[in-house]
């Protein structure tokens, strides 16, 4: 199987074999991570632009870190200190910057579809950092790392997403990622923010989250998205936390060995108890160490490198 896209937009287009082959890469990245000089040469002589018009913390750290492991020049736009605040296009800023030699160009952006409206005239490679409520698709790809690693396979996992689905492009890159890797996918959350037309992608839709989280291997908890929501969607976090947050007594009903989960940014004591965020079957720090090893793999891959060509 060798990698042939030049942009990675999304996870809805990807094969499972294409999913597997960037999994099998960050595991080769993780293992770079674990040696004293953690930098190899892959993007040596290349410039990657970290085009954040949204913001982030985990994401846009990560990218940097892993182009700055792999030896590239790395560039961070700040979209309120640019030429975007004087009315300058996305179209028009991005040639600029290919004006200027990027050669990978990473963007985060509020409206769904931005990658993709890139791609079509870009010379630059380009990597959706998460577009609107679409896609999130590094964010897809280093959770489903996560489960691997730990539980040795996705297929027939028992996965739950719970949380404001609805507007989340986490939510959206995990399904396809866990779908096409074979895991049993329920969805869980307000009757407003999960509706049923996500049965038709091949998920299950409950609003009993005591159903949701019963058996569970991996749960994994979604952040309500207030700055994407138009108008109320549920009375208040307090009712949200009452009724849908991941307490120790829902925790109970979860299989003894599942992972709890969470892409970040936590609200603590909203859709998940503090405890249970620091407690032993989290591994939300674990997803944001592996997303870097995942956007390592994931650079290498799209500048035309091949498993077991790292140095
Ligand atoms: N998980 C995630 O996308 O976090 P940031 O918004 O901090 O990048």
């Amino acid at each position: 199987m060798t990698w042939n896209r030049r942009h990675l937009l999304d996870l809805q287009s990807l094969t499972a074999e294409e999913i597997t082959l960037i999994l099998d890469v960050a595991r080769e990245f993780r293992a770079v991570g674990e040696r004293d000089v953690k930098k190899v040469g892959v993007l040596q002589g290349r410039t990657v632009v970290n085009l954040f018009v949204e913001p982030s913390t985990r994401t846009r750290i990560s990218f940097e870190l892993a182009a700055l492991r792999l030896s590239a020049d790395v560039i961070n736009f700040t979209a309120e200190a640019s030429s975007l605040k004087k009315g300058e296009t996305l179209k028009d800023t991005v040639r600029n910057l290919e004006s200027m030699s990027a050669d990978f160009v990473i963007l985060r952006h509020g409206a769904s579809g931005a990658p993709h409206f890139l791609s079509r005239f870009a010379r630059c490679h380009i990597i959706n950092a998460g577009d609107g409520a679409h896609e999130h698709p590094t964010q897809g790809l280093l959770d489903v790392f996560t489960i691997r690693e730990r539980k040795g396979r996705i297929a027939g996992l028992k996965v739950t997403i719970l949380g404001d689905i609805l507007y989340s492009r986490v939510a959206r890159s995990n399904i396809w990622a866990l779908l096409k890797l074979g895991a049993e996918v329920t969805l869980c959350g307000p009757p407003t923010l999960v509706p049923r037309v996500f049965e038709q992608w091949g998920c299950r839709v409950t609003w009993n989250v005591h159903e949701a989280v019963r058996g569970a291997d991996v749960v994994n908890l979604l952040r309500i998205q207030h700055e994407r929501q138009r108008k109320t969607m549920f009375p208040s976090t307090g009712e949200y936390a009452a009724l849908f947050g991941l307490n120790q007594a829902r925790a109970s009903l979860l299989h003894p060995e599942a992972l709890i989960m969470h892409p970040g940014p936590i609200n603590r004591g909203v859709e998940i108890e503090s405890e249970l965020a620091d407690g032993e079957r989290s591994v939300i720090l674990e997803q944001v160490a592996n997303g870097l090893a995942v956007r390592m793999a994931v650079l290498h891959l799209i500048n035309g490198g091949q498993p077991g060509q790292i140095c």
